[in-house]
């Protein structure tokens, strides 16, 4: 098969065959197609979409370009959650264990921060010790014991992915709802897993900037998901603001533990439970999301998900002892510009100002400091009090400090009434 016919036939608005499709696939993964050819079928797809069983076929393709880990031999449903990204999303570090510690078994496999948003492995190592590069073995062994673990992506798992992600990253191809989907759910195939949550983010700080958008990914991703064997279901989440009050790593760590030992209430822990209620509901352990969330809530009141990640923690070497002796860097408080509500926050804006203090990476290279972010001090609804700083900040760079300062008091707006926003704005079921 040319790789000239595939590239004319999606052009001409066609629908490409698996025969055509698992070309394309294995063209990026052997190398068997040029770069130019893969990326010229890219936009064509881009602008000329695909219908769900061409995404079922590109999906299954992807999956099968590597290994997909066989995790029957270990008992229990294998439930994942995955989110699009946002800012101060750390959700994962609170359901995981908590699902778990309702009988769920979470192998959970996650990325690194991306542009303004933060990411799992990169909060993980926050904790001095953890491990987050386990071998398959590794894997297993703690799945096997704890029926949890968090780790990145294998370098095995859906290949073509990685090939394509990088040309779509510098051919304006990544907004693409055929290519989102199979890019998301070949990795999470290749995982093992029976059940998957989608949290589909919307707003400024997201992918999706709209309700449209949003729903249109998340249906496509339940759609695909179902016809590629998942039991999948997805929720669309406001991303306008920034979850919680801490954007960084080390801080949103610490803010994860509080809500694991019932200190933090809010829009965090409410997001954690409802998205790990569908996970005990899709392992086939709750009735239905009520009857799920009574469940979780009951793990989060036991103690029982806060011992799940102490054990998590230790499974994978991170030493929670030491985490709690981190020095933080000294706070640098932002006073509010008037008085008033906090009305409005940019998620987008949070996010840039926590990676220019060090919290995140401008080029792949970058290192991380994990002690670096953002503390939202009033958040959105909050009174602002002269006295209390709006925001703090933390950082190893001092020369980085001003323009942090002016991306995030241009993030928020203050009126005279308080407002607040739904998160949850929408669920799709297959
Ligand atoms: N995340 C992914 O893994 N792939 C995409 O294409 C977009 C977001």
């Amino acid at each position: 098969m040319r790789a000239v016919d595939v590239i004319r036939t999606k052009r001409d608005g066609g629908i490409l065959s698996p025969a055509q499709i698992e070309s394309f696939v294995h063209g990026a993964t052997h190398g068997t197609w040029e770069p130019y050819q893969l990326s010229a079928l890219l936009m064509a797809i881009t602008i000329r979409g695909m219908i769900d069983i061409e995404t079922a076929h590109l999906t299954r393709a992807m999956t099968d370009s590597g290994r997909r880990i066989d995790l029957s031999d270990i008992p229990g449903v294998k439930v994942d959650k995955h989110s699009t990204g946002g800012v101060g999303d750390k959700t994962s570090l609170i359901l995981a264990p908590l699902a778990a510690a309702c009988g769920v078994v979470v192998p959970m496999m996650s990325g690194r921060g991306l542009g303004h948003t933060g990411g799992t492995l990169d909060k993980l190592e926050a904790i001095p010790g953890f491990r987050v590069g386990l071998t398959t073995d590794e894997f297993r062994a703690t799945l096997r014991k704890i029926g949890v673990a968090m780790i990145s992506q294998t370098t095995d798992a859906a290949p073509a992915d990685r090939t394509l992600y990088a040309l779509r990253d510098v051919t304006g191809t990544v907004e693409s709802i055929p290519l989102i989907t199979a890019s998301i759910l070949s990795k999470k195939l290749a995982e093992g897993i029976s059940a998957l949550v989608m949290d589909v983010k919307c707003g400024r700080g997201a992918f999706m900037k709209t309700p449209p958008d949003a729903r249109k990914l998340a249906q496509s991703l339940v759609r695909v998901g179902t016809a590629n064997g998942l039991k999948i279901e997805a929720v669309i989440t406001a991303m306008d603001h920034p979850l919680g009050h801490a954007v960084g790593n080390a801080n949103e760590v610490e803010e994860c533990l509080g809500v694991l030992e019932g200190k933090i209430v809010g829009p965090l822990l409410d997001l954690s439970v409802l998205l790990a209620a569908k996970m005990v509901k899709l392992a086939g352990l709750a009735e239905d999301d009520a009857d799920g969330e009574r469940q979780v809530r009951a793990a989060l009141a036991s103690g029982a998900a806060r011992r799940k990640f102490e054990k998590l923690v230790a499974a994978q070497g991170g030493d929670l002892k030491a985490f709690r002796r981190r020095k933080p860097y000294p706070a640098v408080p932002l006073a509010p510009r008037s008085l008033g509500y906090v009305t409005d926050m940019d998620a987008e804006k949070v996010g840039r100002a926590a990676m220019v203090l060090g919290a995140g990476r401008f080029r792949a290279a970058d290192a991380v400091d994990p002690l670096a972010g953002v503390t939202i001090r009033r958040h959105v609804g909050d009174k602002v009090q002269a006295d209390v700083p709006v925001f703090d900040l933390h950082t190893a760079r001092p020369e980085a400090v001003a323009e942090a300062a002016a991306l995030l008091q241009s993030a928020y707006t203050v009126g005279s009434t308080p407002t607040k926003k739904p998160l949850l704005l929408e669920t799709i079921a297959p």
